[in-house]
């Protein structure tokens, strides 16, 4: 594995993939990597010739400064990880690197960063956008590839390719769960051991609305079992949503179509989680 954090020179190595005619697939991460993340490699490698990763923690994705403090870093173990894993590149840039002193461009996706986590982390996708589409623009992939457990993201993403023409593909990977459903997030490594335990009912809480909407109940009823699962497990519930995956917007019938997904978010103990279930496959 090739590991640099010089924008030229990630530059020059995928000239020459290209010019080889090697196709190149993207895998984004803040890092802190867990099989979520190595799902996302091991998908890249099926489909690409390369595939480059980048451990970058974006500053200006966080609308709390404490929890960029907080945000675990592991480079060490994560390098070992990628290696073992089928990374051929990756591209580990310093905060100078990505943004020197510049942070002035700002994004707007209409409905689709209101919503959700866009209501309690303003500011959050124009972040992302940001340090996606610099990335897409110094790596040049013909494939991206983002976990599905970041829905939000992963629609804002779909559209910033659609709307500025970015030249590549973006490919969900699936969820990865722990053993008792919890979803696998960076985040997790900040729960006790005993919240960790206790986390497994954010995917109790989605399968149970999942399987009243199935049920053709409906969807006030879905709701107030997610909130009496929350307050019997003494989580604080921030929100639980049926949406679209189109525009992530509330659907109040047709639960049953591919779009339907549920989305929840939430606290357990002082750590944030989110998850979310389609209503039809996992
Ligand atoms: O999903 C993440 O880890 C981040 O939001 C991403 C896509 C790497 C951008 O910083």
């Amino acid at each position: 594995m090739i590991s640099t954090g010089s924008i030229a020179e990630i530059q020059a190595l995928i000239s020459k993939f290209k010019s080889e005619g090697k196709k190149i697939g993207f895998v984004p991460t803040m890092g802190a990597l867990h099989d979520g993340h190595l799902s996302l490699v091991a998908t890249a490698k099926e489909k690409v010739d390369i595939v480059v990763c980048s451990i970058y923690v974006n500053p200006t994705q966080f609308n709390n400064q404490d929890d960029l403090k907080q945000y675990p870093r592991n480079i060490e173990a994560d390098k070992g990880l990628l290696a073992e894993n089928g990374c051929d590149v990756l591209f580990l840039p310093s905060d100078e690197v990505m943004y020197a002193g510049r942070n002035t461009i700002k994004f707007e996706f209409g409905d689709l960063d209101k919503v959700m986590e866009g209501k309690f982390r303003p500011g959050h996708f124009s972040g992302v956008a940001l340090i996606v589409s610099k990335f897409f623009n110094i790596v040049l992939p013909d494939y991206g590839f983002f976990g599905q457990k970041d829905l939000q993201q992963l629609t804002i993403i779909k559209k910033l390719v659609e709307e500025l023409f970015f030249n590549l593909e973006i490919i969900t990977v699936p969820i990865k769960r722990e053993p008792h459903g919890l979803a696998m997030s960076s985040r997790n490594e900040r729960l006790s051991k005993e919240d960790r335990e206790k986390a497994k009912i954010f995917s109790i809480a989605l399968t149970e609305a999942k399987s009243i909407l199935m049920e053709k109940q409906s969807s006030e009823a879905a709701k107030s079992k997610v909130e009496s699962l929350f307050a019997n497990h003494k989580a604080e519930l921030e929100y639980f949503e049926i949406v679209s995956d189109k525009d992530l917007l509330t659907k109040t019938e047709n639960y049953l179509a591919p779009d339907t997904v549920l989305c929840i978010a939430g606290f357990m103990g002082n750590v944030r989680l989110i998850d979310n279930m389609y209503l039809s496959g996992v």
